[in-house]
């Protein structure tokens, strides 16, 4: 071990943000630099494996109420995670630096800008983990610097905004909390105050990759220096050969994998759509019954998450009535999942890790977008990459069951469909290019550890 070669790792403590940046950990640990993972939590730290112990778990705690899941108020659990880093997080630094191998950066979650102070106090570099890709990030810079109107109605498209290396994006095209800041004034004052310090920052690290973001990166390269780390997604599912890559994730729900696993199988190719929301979206009853409805009169077979706190709202008597035509699960092993040959489409709400996921191996993809950077990231799936469609709304947000059957139709048929399969293989390829040795991702990683030497 090399003394120095250490950094602490602070991610937002929800699922979309633990997971890449827990990716991130293994990556730094496969090129030798230690990590500790710090995580905001009530509960018993999830299992995990280190080669060589260089990654290890500190979780301090969020004062959530016992029994209460704390997701159910986003605003009071944001509150209660900042109260308890800004706690604990000075001291745990400080018993560190007395380590044999004491911490030189704090990597952070990108949404704790304020964190970037605390590490320059205490001697520490302050490196900036995005778990959005730059096209959303260079939105809400721009955002934060008032430098855009936002277009007048969210599903008009009369008023539309134009950035650099963008295309034109209407009000519906924008992440959700800059059109309806009204009704999540924190959320969105977070997304956007990310980027109020970004020019202080020592290190900015975003898991995405830059054939992905190529046009666009050419304007975020002259105004910072950027290292895309990403897909951290394990290269054992980016190339089936790769298969010593150790399997192992850092989830806080339990996937209910051989279940998954033996439904799939027992599918023909491509004949699978996979349906998941991710960790957060909640869905109204009215649009569980309708998506519900227009997955059963697609006739294709389907695999649905449905977390332990949504599945009050599909009756068992429309279960009973799909029977081995769809299978429910409250958590899924994705990745395995999509790198399965039976799935044929994901039906996602496109929150980044998701959409990157399916990029990367190469799954074409329906857009359900709901809230924070998921329309963004789905207007660039549909007309920048050119890997699936997005479902089109009611001016209210409701997507209706023939709206489902058109999308699954065009994604799962002959004539489109083989063009998003095709591009998909693309992007696939791209993404396992990034990550291989010499890859622009994985010179990204080599630099960054390069720091730490
Ligand atoms: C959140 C935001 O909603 C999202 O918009 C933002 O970009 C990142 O943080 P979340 O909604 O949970 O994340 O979605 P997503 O980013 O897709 O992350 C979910 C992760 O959970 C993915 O890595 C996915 O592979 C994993 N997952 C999801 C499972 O392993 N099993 C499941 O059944 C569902």
């Amino acid at each position: 071990m090399i003394h120095g070669s250490h950094v602490i790792v602070l991610p937002f403590p929800v699922q979309g943000h633990l997971t890449p940046m827990f990716q991130f950990c293994k990556r730094l640990a496969s090129k030798g630099l230690t990590s500790t993972l710090v995580l905001v939590s009530d509960k018993p730290s999830p299992p995990y494996k280190t080669e060589n112990d260089s990654i290890s778990v500190f979780p301090i705690p969020s004062g959530s109420q016992e029994g209460k899941d704390p997701l159910q108020d986003l605003d009071d659990y944001i509150d209660r995670v900042y109260t308890s880093i800004k706690n604990h997080l000075p001291e745990l630094i400080q018993d560190m630096k007395l380590l044999e191998n004491p911490p030189r950066a704090l990597v952070y979650d990108s949404t704790l800008p304020w964190l970037l102070d605390v590490a320059h106090d205490h001697g520490l570099r302050g490196a900036a983990f995005f778990t959005q890709p730059w096209l959303v990030s260079v939105i809400y810079y721009h955002a934060h610097k008032g430098s855009f109107s936002v277009p007048s109605s969210k599903h008009g498209h009369s008023t539309l905004a134009s950035f650099p290396a963008f295309p034109m994006l209407s009000a519906n095209d924008l992440p959700s909390y800059l059109c309806e800041s009204s009704s999540y004034p924190k959320i969105l004052r977070i997304v956007t105050e990310q980027l109020s310090n970004i020019d202080r920052v020592d290190i900015l690290v975003c898991n995405t990759f830059d054939n992905l973001e190529e046009k666009l990166l050419k304007w975020v390269k002259r105004m910072w220096s950027v290292l895309n780390i990403g897909p951290t997604v394990p290269s054992m599912y980016l190339d089936k050969r790769l298969s010593e890559d150790k399997n192992y994730g850092f989830s806080l729900f339990t996937a209910k994998s051989a279940e998954c696993m033996e439904w799939l199988n027992s599918k023909q190719p491509n004949s699978v759509v996979y349906v998941s929301f991710g960790s957060l979206v909640i869905l109204k009853d009215d649009q569980m019954m309708e998506l519900a409805e227009g997955l059963k009169q697609s006739g294709c077979f389907f695999l649905w998450v449905v977390r332990e706190t949504e599945m009050n709202k599909i009756p068992i008597s429309y279960v009973e009535e799909i029977g081995e035509k769809g299978l429910f699960v409250s958590w899924s092993p994705q990745l395995e999942v999509l790198a399965h040959e039976s799935v044929g489409c994901f039906l996602t709400h496109c929150g980044w890790n998701s959409t990157l996921e399916g990029l990367s191996l190469g799954v074409p993809m329906i857009g359900m977008p709901h809230w924070t950077d998921q329309p963004t990231n789905a207007k660039f799936m549909e007309d920048v990459w050119k890997v699936g469609v997005r479902v089109k709304a009611e001016a209210d947000g409701f997507v209706r069951r023939d709206e489902i059957v058109r999308c699954v139709g065009e994604v799962m048929g002959e004539e489109k469909g083989k063009e998003m399969r095709r591009n998909a293989e693309k992007w696939k390829v791209l993404a396992l290019e990034a990550v291989s040795e010499g890859g622009s991702s994985d010179k990204s990683i080599d630099e960054f550890v390069s720091m730490f030497y």
